[in-house]
């Protein structure tokens, strides 16, 4: 759930941009699959700073057009990478516009007092199964118990729990593992899962949905609606399972509910090395050549490109 499902999953205003942030920092884990890799847009070391992210951030608010702002990438919650993280989220709280992260879960455990005070942030926590499967997929030994640990404090405070959803990819090979999944995500009162189907992309490929994916799909998800609905989860599908494929009406004749936003979303993505892309460009495989200004004071003038070159309909008054 990286793209256009997110900005229903925050709740951004469809007048606004949803700012997405990838940063600087790497992962624990080394997912084979990983969006951020594959993209290339992972860096362990940047000139990209949590000042260049918050003028980014104010200087779209400014412009009345700040609609929400999630980091996206690469872990938030990591001690070094914390600072950043919440930098970012704070200014985006700050404009009073909704805000999430996304992270693997790993250092959960950590950071349940930081979440704690964000208690308007929406927080994703990622897990493709609820066993040492998960281990296995995301090539870390003893990640699930990891997370499981982090998953059981966090939901012990019921003002958190509500902030929480679990977020599944659907890939050839872990179909078997969603109702675990549910069940995991039931068992510590967590009330929504959100499934997205495994996406193929590079900085010059245009997204898609793995070949693979849709072919099981079909079997498995009635079943899997009928178990959350048992189970007591509300289980949505992101609407790149829609948006990137023809399947939206066999979805919907199936009874599956499309979490997607009225329109396309107005998407921003900043990478770790402060390149940046639209929603439109990372669909069409094309990149921008955009980067952030290394010079802050030179913010104003670059997103008024931005704006200029990516979003043409977007109507652009400056406060004062
Ligand atoms: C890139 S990760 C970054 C945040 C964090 N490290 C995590 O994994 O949750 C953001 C979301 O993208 C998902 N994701 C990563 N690679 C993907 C892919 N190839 N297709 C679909 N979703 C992907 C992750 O599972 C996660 O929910
Ligand atoms: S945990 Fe997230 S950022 Fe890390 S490798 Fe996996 S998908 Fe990528």
């Amino acid at each position: 759930m990286v793209f256009n499902a997110l900005t229903a999953f925050v709740g951004a205003p469809l007048s606004g941009i949803l700012f997405t942030a990838v940063l600087p920092g790497g992962c624990p884990l080394e997912c084979p699959f990983c969006i951020v890799n594959k993209r290339d847009e992972r860096r362990t070391d940047s000139s990209l700073t949590a000042e260049h992210l918050v003028a980014a951030l104010a200087s779209i608010e400014r412009r009345r057009l700040l609609g929400a702002a999630a980091i996206v990438g690469d872990e938030p919650l990591q001690t070094h990478c914390w600072p950043m993280a919440k930098a970012f989220l704070d200014r985006g709280i700050q404009s009073r516009v909704p805000t999430a992260l996304i992270t693997n879960g790993y250092n959960l455990v950590d950071f349940v007092q930081e979440l704690r005070q964000l208690n308007k942030t929406k927080i994703l926590i990622s897990l493709d199964a609820a066993s040492e499967k998960h281990d296995e997929i995301r090539r870390k030994p003893g990640a699930f118990a990891r997370i499981s640990e982090g998953v059981r404090l966090a939901a012990s405070d019921p003002k958190l729990r509500d902030q929480i959803s679990i977020a599944t990819i659907m890939m050839p090979g872990n179909l078997d593992s969603i109702p675990g999944i549910i069940d995991f995500t039931a068992s510590h009162k967590i009330p929504q899962l959100l499934l997205s189907p495994l996406l193929t992309s590079s900085r010059t490929e245009a997204l898609a949905v793995h070949p693979k994916v849709m072919k099981e799909a079909w079997r498995a998800i009635p079943r899997l609606l009928d178990h959350a609905a048992a189970a007591g989860v509300k289980l949505r599908l992101s609407d790149e399972f829609a948006v990137l494929g023809p399947w939206e009406q066999k979805l919907a004749s199936i009874g599956a509910e499309i979490l997607a936003p009225k329109e396309p979303a107005r998407l921003i993505r900043v990478d770790a090395a402060g390149r940046v892309e639209t929603l439109s460009t990372m669909h069409s495989g094309t990149p921008t050549e955009l980067r952030l200004p290394a010079d802050i004071t030179e913010m104003d003038a670059f997103v008024d490109t931005l704006l200029e070159r990516c979003f043409e309909q977007v109507e652009v008054s400056v406060a004062a």
